[in-house]
């Protein structure tokens, strides 16, 4: 079964492909701006520890039940169950996160759209297609449609040629185009006035809200979102990585670098918002707090962006360049989840699967679209406030208490024989077990109160 489903074919190959699905929309949108809105590096910091210290390990046991079961979500997590029950249980939450992973990628499709969109605007301006420049910004039903459309047409042509030379052949190529990018990003935001006064506000902690309950819960998301937990994805990408790797390591390189990236993004978007400042740009709302959201993206920094004369287009078509790589490495995660499943379970040729998922999930975006005031919050309050922490936090479960002990550890140990021995192994089954469902719980609770 192993050759005919496909495997990564080397560690680089899966850690891109893994961070290509981590690091997204994102990190590059969501994380700055929430760092902007909530304290400045205190909401860093809280960040940092509960990516570590609750992410990782529930990512660890995605990855984990993915490379034992060397199948789709489902099949995996029912491979781990014993009892009929567990089974049927297994079944509702793999399925679950396939459902999550569909919904995201009708709402992020949309996004991303958008990001194509501004890419496309910048470089019609640059060689002069006015009309065409002005039809891609233009807020019109037909150009969210077709923008949407052209980012899924993407997503789709990837999934459809599998696991080596889909998956891992384009993370392979679009991670390094996309770190470059950010890195120039950065360097040339940082030259100019004004970025000093947002390195201030980004680095400069506001202790007093590190114990907030509602900073807590916002990083918690940030950092469940962002590691593209409870989705089916890292399941499958788990089972896609060979026996003879070393699970715990590369778990936490796949953490450090969806971490360090968000935090670059950091470094580039909440600077470059003091930089419009300076240029006049308005970037406080009318209550004083930080405009963040879509009017960050698509009106704070396309000013500042206009702001800078000739050179501005430029640095606009490579920070649209940017949005969308990072963008579209997650899509395909998010196309897999569902196409892996209909492909081993149904006996469905993978290019059909694909063809068919990618239409299914655009008809839906089409339909957010149609009612985008109301339907784009709810389709992702629903698959990324609900849907994602307690898929997750069932994972935890799976991992914890159903998944038998000496089959849990003959799985780590393959790739990693000496893993009995490590710190990773004295704490990690107790998180797995009791911290990561329960703070998992808590947050959900507290939330939906
Ligand atoms: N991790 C992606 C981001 O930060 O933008 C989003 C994402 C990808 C969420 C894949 C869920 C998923 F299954």
């Amino acid at each position: 079964m192993g050759a005919s489903r496909g495997e990564f074919t080397s560690r680089l190959g899966f850690i891109m492909a893994a961070a290509g699905s981590a690091v997204g929309l994102g990190n590059i949108w969501g994380f700055p701006t929430q760092t902007a809105t909530n304290g400045g590096a205190a909401f860093v910091l809280v960040y940092l520890i509960l990516a570590f210290c609750l992410a990782y390990p529930a990512f660890m046991a995605e990855i984990l039940i993915g490379r034992y079961g060397q199948a789709n979500a489902v099949t995996s997590l029912e491979k781990i169950s014993r009892t009929q029950m567990q089974k049927r249980f297994a079944f509702i939450v793999g399925f679950g996160g396939i459902v999550c992973a569909a919904l995201i990628l009708s709402f992020y499709g949309i996004l991303a759209g958008w990001m194509t969109s501004y890419a496309v605007e910048s470089g019609a301006t640059i060689i002069g297609a006015t009309s065409v420049a002005e039809w891609a910004v233009s807020d019109s039903i037909a150009r969210n449609i077709f923008f949407c459309a052209v980012f899924m047409f993407l997503t789709v042509i990837i999934i459809r040629n599998g696991v080596e030379d889909g998956i891992e052949k384009w993370s392979k190529r679009l991670m390094p185009a996309m770190i470059g990018l950010l890195i120039l990003l950065i360097i040339y935001v940082l030259t100019l006035d004004g970025a000093d006064k947002g390195l201030e506000a980004y680095l400069n902690p506001d202790i007093s809200r590190v114990l907030d309950p509602d900073l807590l819960i916002s990083a918690l998301g940030q950092a469940f979102f962002s590691l593209s937990l409870g989705t089916s994805v890292m399941v499958i990408y788990g089972s896609y990585i060979s026996k003879k790797e070393n699970m715990v390591t590369i778990g936490a390189q796949v953490t450090f670098i969806d971490v360090s990236i968000a935090f670059l993004a950091g470094l580039l978007v909440i600077p470059a918002m003091y930089v419009a400042l300076e240029q006049g740009v308005q970037i406080f709302a009318e209550d004083g707090s930080l405009l963040a959201g879509p009017t960050l993206v698509f009106q704070v920094l396309p000013s500042l962006f206009d702001s800078m004369g000739q050179l501005g287009v430029f640095v606009g078509l490579a920070f649209f360049i940017l949005m969308s790589i990072a963008a579209l490495t997650s899509s395909i995660s998010m196309l897999e989840g569902p196409v892996s499943f209909l492909v081993e379970r149904h006996n469905i040729e993978r290019k059909t699967a694909t063809t068919w998922t990618g239409i299914g999930i655009l008809a839906i975006s089409f339909v957010i679209i149609f009612n985008i005031g109301t339907m784009l919050d709810f389709v992702a309050t629903l698959a990324t406030e609900y849907g994602q922490p307690i898929i997750a936090m069932l994972c935890c479960v799976f991992a914890g208490w159903i998944w038998q002990r000496n089959s849990l550890i003959e799985e780590i140990k393959q790739g990693n024989e000496q893993v009995e021995s490590t710190l990773f192994w004295k704490i990690w089954p107790w998180y797995t077990k009791f911290v990561c469902p329960l703070a998992i719980a808590a947050v959900f609770i507290h939330s939906f109160i």
